[in-house]
């Protein structure tokens, strides 16, 4: 049995140091040449390191109202999501992670309103004579002026209708993180697959968060969410299988073959999609729909009122969107890997919790036709934080 741990091990090593860490790769080819063997050493260890944490169980909480960032002592993972920003941190026996919410309330600036968020250890930017309240603090100003709180990001990218996004989200991190004891600490951040059904693209969102994180003194090295999800889940099945995250703004997929991503791309529709579709479809605000959608949707049983019926139908109609595009890029990929198993599907995101979901996923995949066999449908241990953990996963076996 240890025998066959370790081999399996030993070919998981043995695929890191390809095109899924290149960017780490190719930042490093002196210290190969100087140190030669030694450093080669201090790699596979570095990597057994990672695959050990990745069957590491998580440790979540929610970041407190007025608690202080965190000086990370080791690498880190950085989940920016749409919905969620979640950083996690290696901790002995478990992995430890934080989150918050990435979402922010403007109210305007006077000298009184400063003093009483002061005085209630609530986080604030202060900018143009605005007051932007960061993260959960933020739900409960929307809440009490009954309101929605506005979002740094969009269908997974940086929003480009928020003109103090950028500088926001950045003061939405340090509210998690500080800048780390170790200069040059590694930081691997979660980054979507080029959209598949937008115009845009992930260069820009990926060259402002790098510049940002650098700044701040980590190496930070971005790794695609699909990916991520793999990381967190497939250690037993050698990182080979097709990983899935289904978030706030988009669903990220990625097909890896040995921890290589061969395959992967996003879909920019996710659960916010699902809120304001069925929110106009039935003529409710999309932050009800979502509360209903969180709080009590079974997709098992037969929907009792609009609202559910509803959420059915978009629910049916994201997975029927992905699995079919998903059937179409690798039936027209040259890169599609023959691989004589078949292979695992592992879902991840908020948006695969409710009741039902995998039997959902279980049913449209027969409707699909891939070009690999799948072997089974699992859901990620702890779906809002897969990302974090995976990310996790990749800047331990990134450590210097
Ligand atoms: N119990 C639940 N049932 C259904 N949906 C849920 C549940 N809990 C959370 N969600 C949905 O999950 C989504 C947020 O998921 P997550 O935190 O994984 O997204 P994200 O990583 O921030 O976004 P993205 O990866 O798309 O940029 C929201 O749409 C939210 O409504
Ligand atoms: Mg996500």
């Amino acid at each position: 049995m240890a025998q066959l741990k370790k081999k399996k091990k030993n070919n998981a090593m043995n695929r890191f140091s390809t095109p899924a860490t290149q960017s780490a790769t190719q930042a490093s080819p002196e210290k190969e040449d100087n140190e030669g063997g030694q450093s080669m050493t201090q790699e596979m260890e570095n990597i057994e390191t990672a695959i050990e944490a990745s069957q590491k169980v998580v440790v979540s909480r929610e970041k407190e109202i007025g608690e202080e960032a965190e000086k990370p002592t080791g690498p880190v993972g950085l989940d920016i999501g749409t919905s969620h920003i979640v950083m996690s941190q290696n901790k002995g026996k478990t992995i430890h992670t934080v989150k918050q919410l990435n979402a922010f309330f403007t109210v305007p600036y006077s000298k009184f309103t400063k003093k009483i968020l002061i005085e209630n250890d609530i986080t604030f930017l202060e900018k143009h004579n605005q007051f932007y309240i960061l993260g959960y603090s933020a739900e409960n100003f929307a809440n009490m002026f009954n309101t929605n709180t506005r979002r740094t990001m969009e269908k997974g990218l940086l929003s480009s209708k928020e003109d103090e996004g950028i500088n926001v989200l950045q003061a939405i991190i340090d509210t998690l993180i500080t800048r780390p004891d170790k200069t040059n600490e590694v930081l691997c951040f979660s980054l979507p697959g080029e959209p598949i059904d937008g115009l845009n693209s992930v260069i820009y969102h990926e060259s402002i968060l790098k510049m940002y994180l650098n700044s701040l003194g980590y190496r930070a090295i971005s790794i695609n969410e699909g990916l991520a999800t793999i990381m967190a889940e497939l250690s037993n099945d050698n990182f080979t299988g097709i990983g899935i995250s289904m978030g706030g703004g988009m669903c990220n997929i990625c097909l890896s073959y040995l921890s290589v991503p061969v395959v992967s791309f996003s879909l920019q529709k996710g659960g916010d999609y699902i809120d304001s579709m069925v929110g106009a479809s039935v003529g409710e605000p999309a932050t009800k729909i979502k509360t209903i959608k969180e709080g009590s949707l079974n997709l098992t049983r037969p929907p009792k009122d609009r609202v559910e019926t509803a959420l059915d139908i978009y629910y049916v109609d994201l997975v029927s969107n992905l699995l079919n595009t998903l059937e179409k890029i690798m039936k027209t990929s040259d890169k599609i890997p023959k691989i004589a198993k078949p292979i695992p599907i592992v879902l991840s995101g908020g948006t695969v919790l409710p009741t039902g979901f995998k039997e959902l996923f279980e049913k449209t995949l027969k409707k699909v036709d891939l070009p690999l066999e799948i072997s089974d449908i699992r859901l990620a241990e702890d779906p809002l934080n897969t990302t974090a953990k995976g990310a996790m996963v990749m800047a331990l076996s990134e450590e210097i």
